[in-house]
């Protein structure tokens, strides 16, 4: 790789952060990283109640499956340098005018999808909408704003199919990118499937370039699918139509590092600390750094890896039955996301 090319594409990554410049002079300043900052409890947060929420999954609402404390939903983040500019939905909407959103990726690309779906039903709860799911893909629709917002569900974004020898994961093909093309704003996220060992991992045999395995570090894996996806991007899309975003990784508290918890289970603060680099979260901004084409990292990982108090913990689908400290409450730290996504958005 030339040294003009990888100078292209880090001009690219730094113009994340001077992005919210053009967008906001007044609000965010020039330079500012809206990801680095802190997490501060503000009165007039959540940005909406669960319940305000008619179509919220389940596994999300962890107000209904009786968590009782409410601090959580409670914290603004706050940029070190600058301020954030207060979500609101009326705005995005017409903005996003004509336009179609596709969220992509695993099930905490549905956690933000549902969060932002959650945020502008109820910043314009007059506003008719639309919700249904096909095989794999939702829509959630505006009509009156011309606004459609999906979500499909790719947890791999590389191909996985079913053949006579088993299932198969193929690193150097993505098809399903068909479905992406024409969107006007992509955001991507791919990360806690490649970590599935035993009956949860979903494939038998790992291919790509010609050589099938049974299994690979999955550090190595998960970087081979991000440069098929990458390539992709950088042949097929136009950066003039088609916005693109990706998730970065999104840190769970199974096992918590510098702290006495051994999970997120009764967890109702942050940590005062973030964890060290997420191991994928450096593959990934490596990835995002090779390409010709701008994507923009909504840096999500350290700024969730203290919010431990965030997760369902055992407050998922109505009972103890479970510890989850992968997915986020809605209302909650997704919020944020969106508000941050709001902010390089608008
Ligand atoms: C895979 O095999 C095909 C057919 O033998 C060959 O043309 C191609 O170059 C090989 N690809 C790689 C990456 O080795
Ligand atoms: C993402 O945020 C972390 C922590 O603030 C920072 O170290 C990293 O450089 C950021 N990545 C990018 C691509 O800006």
């Amino acid at each position: 790789m030339g040294g003009a090319y990888f100078l292209a594409a880090f001009v690219v990554l730094v113009s994340i952060t001077s992005l919210s410049t053009h967008v906001d002079g007044k609000i965010a300043r020039k330079g500012c990283d809206i990801f680095q900052g802190n997490w501060v409890l503000d009165s007039s947060y959540p940005l909406y109640e669960s319940w305000q929420c008619p179509f919220i999954e389940e596994q999300f609402d962890c107000r209904k499956n009786g968590r009782p404390d409410m601090e959580y939903a409670k914290y603004r983040w706050q940029p070190s340098g600058c301020k954030l500019p207060r979500f609101n939905g009326v705005e995005l909407l017409r903005k996003l005018k004509g336009k179609e959103v596709m969220f992509v990726g695993d099930s905490l690309s549905l956690n933000q999808w549902q969060s932002l779906t959650c945020m502008l039903h109820v910043a314009a709860p007059q506003a008719f909408y639309t919700s249904q799911t096909i095989d794999g893909l939702s829509t959630f629709t505006f009509p009156e704003y011309d606004v459609s917002l999906k979500f499909s569900r790719n947890a791999f974004l590389v191909d996985i199919k079913s053949e006579e020898r088993g299932r198969v994961l193929r690193l150097d093909s993505i098809s399903t990118a068909k479905f992406w093309r024409g969107m006007n704003v992509l955001i991507f996220d791919s990360w806690h499937w490649w970590i599935h060992t035993g009956r949860k991992q979903p494939w038998d045999w790992v291919v790509y370039e010609n050589t099938t395995v049974k299994d690979m570090n999955r550090l190595v894996a998960y970087e081979r699918a991000l440069n098929t996806w990458a390539k992709w991007i950088d042949s097929n899309v136009d950066p003039t139509k088609t916005q693109v975003f990706f998730q970065g990784v999104s840190p769970d508290h199974d096992s918590v590092q510098g702290s006495s918890a051994a999970n997120c289970g009764g967890q109702t603060q942050p940590l005062k600390r973030p964890g060290s680099p997420h191991p994928a979260e450096v593959v990934l901004e490596n990835v995002l750094r090779s390409m010709g084409k701008p994507v923009y990292l909504l840096n999500i990982t350290r700024l969730s890896q203290v919010r431990i108090d965030g997760h369902p913990s055992v407050y998922v689908h109505g009972g103890h039955k479970d510890m989850d400290c992968s997915h986020w409450c809605l209302s909650g730290v997704p919020d944020i996301w969106n508000q941050l996504l709001y902010t390089m958005l608008i």
